[in-house]
């Protein structure tokens, strides 16, 4: 029995039978509870899973939506070439239904999408154009307005046109809004999105609203895209660049109903790719960052309302499979100033330290020799030798003060490293947070060890935390960061 909705009848399996093909897998994508990124939030959070389409995207819905539509108009032919500006979710439901219904597919995208959503399009045969991003909209190598060229100089070839198509948020209307109302059983008091063109707002927020007009419609919008200063004050503005993929606008589209969306609400990159990632590790959700941003909303709406009655659903857009190399690749978080350091975890700082591989810990037993501890010092190239005994640590030396020991008298070079040791370093688990190493790296402990599964695996010294802070905020210092930042006034 669902917990969420104890009155839903058991229904038979999606599934039971074969599709006509795999267009017919589209839609009715699970509705899927929050429970950890929700932990102390009274008002039940659900998310669409729209990565569970085919083609991994809530996008699947529009594209035969939109083919079926060029066809029964007449302007589409067998033979026929489907042209679109897209940032990649689009042209994989398009080149889905291409594919089945035969048609060839030309897709011009811009250079900020991944590599992956290319690749991808290529892999469902179209022929892929990538467009510079840095260009006003109305310039001829904009991605919208290169396609438009290419569907006018291409015999037989229609333009999708997802930002001005009706049949985009006609697609919304007719699946994903229904779904939700019987997925709900009507109860759906919030639905979070965000716009790319609109469609998905625009048709969903129709339909929810027809059945109760009270149900909100709640749009995220990206720091830097125009829609919620357009919508707040008439005043279209520039946008200003940002990293999340496929929401957003410099420009409005044609295919966003305005007076669908009751609130638009603004998010970072930062707090969107974080998110996204939690999702990812504590929910088993995979996303996008778009995905991330609407989560973000969903959740201060659910704060908000604090009420166990309610029913905030928010959208979750594509696969993070097509995110790897950006939102979920910490190198390039970390170029781009997108870490937040409030949620470095110490096992992500000794994953970047190795590179990936762990050698272990390097240490001394108590009755190595000084000789000898000094010369692994300076094969090894540490700083800081820990001393064990039975996986315990039970002192530490370090380089410095071993030289400066036997630069004052040789002779300690042959006496044993307990006899010189100074006081054991301090022990973490490496799931805490960076903040709880900063607090342990004091002028008498240069260094901490790190506990994993139970055993001392790693050590972190001054030196370590240090590199990895001015590569995780080279160039920029939040206010989010209690203790420890900006890193100028970090004491050691
Ligand atoms: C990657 C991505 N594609 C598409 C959409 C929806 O866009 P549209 O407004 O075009 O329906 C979203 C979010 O809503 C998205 O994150």
């Amino acid at each position: 029995m669902n917990p969420y909705f104890p009155s839903s009848a058991a229904k038979p399996p999606r599934y039971a039978q074969p599709v006509g093909s795999i267009l017919d897998a589209i839609g009715w994508t699970p509705l899927v509870p929050l429970r950890r990124v929700s932990a102390g939030i009274r008002t039940p959070v659900f998310g669409k899973a729209e990565f569970m389409n085919p083609g991994g995207s809530v996008k699947d819905r529009i594209g035969p939506a939109i083919i079926d539509a060029a066809e029964a108009e007449g302007r589409l032919h067998p033979g026929g070439t489907v042209v679109e500006g897209t940032s990649g979710n689009t042209g994989v439901g398009l080149a889905l239904a291409a594919a089945i219904r035969g048609y060839r597919c030309i897709f011009t995208i811009p250079d900020k999408m991944t590599q992956e959503k290319v690749r991808l399009l290529k892999a469902y045969g179209a022929e892929v154009i990538v467009t510079p991003s840095a260009v006003p909209p109305d310039h001829p190598d904009n991605y919208v307005m290169m396609a438009k060229r290419i569907a006018e100089e291409t015999p037989n070839a229609i333009l999708a046109n997802q930002f001005y198509n009706p049949a985009n948020p006609a697609a919304h209307y007719a699946s994903t809004g229904p779904e939700l109302w019987e997925q709900t059983e009507g109860r759906i008091t919030h639905f979070i999105s965000a716009a790319g063109t609109g469609g998905t707002l625009t048709g969903v927020g129709r339909y929810l609203k027809e059945r109760n007009p009270q149900i909100r419609i709640v749009g995220g919008d990206p720091v830097g895209s125009i829609i919620r200063r357009y919508a707040e004050t008439g005043v279209k503005g520039e946008s200003t660049p940002y990293k999340v993929e496929g929401i957003g606008q410099d420009k409005i589209p044609g295919t966003l109903d305005m007076d669908v969306v009751d609130e638009w609400r603004s998010v970072d990159d930062r707090s969107a790719f974080a998110l996204a990632r939690r999702l990812t590790r504590e929910e088993g959700l995979f996303v996008g960052g778009s995905t991330g941003l609407i989560a973000h909303v969903a959740l201060q709406i659910a704060r908000e309302v604090d009420d166990p009655q309610a029913c905030v659903v928010f959208l979750m857009c594509d696969t993070g499979e097509r995110y790897l190399s950006k939102v979920f690749n910490e190198e390039w978080l970390r170029e781009n100033q997108l870490i937040d350091p409030a949620r470095i975890l110490v096992s992500d700082m000794i994953r970047d330290k190795d590179g990936g591989a762990p050698e272990g810990l390097i240490s001394v037993a108590p009755e190595t020799p000084v000789r000898r501890a000094l010369a692994f010092v300076t094969e090894n190239n540490v700083s800081q030798l820990p001393v064990l005994t039975g996986g315990d640590c039970v002192g530490h030396v370090s380089e410095a003060t071993l030289m400066a020991r036997v630069i004052e008298d040789t002779t300690v070079l042959d006496r044993s490293v307990q006899e010189l040791m100074d006081a054991p370093l301090p022990v973490i688990d490496s799931h805490v947070d960076l903040s709880a190493v900063t607090r342990l790296l004091t002028r008498r402990n240069p260094a901490v060890l790190v506990r994993h599964d139970g055993q001392l695996g790693a050590i972190l010294t001054r030196h370590d935390v240090l590199r990895y802070l001015t590569g995780a905020l080279e160039g920029g210092v939040t206010d989010t960061l209690p203790g420890y930042l900006p890193h100028r006034s970090v004491r050691w």
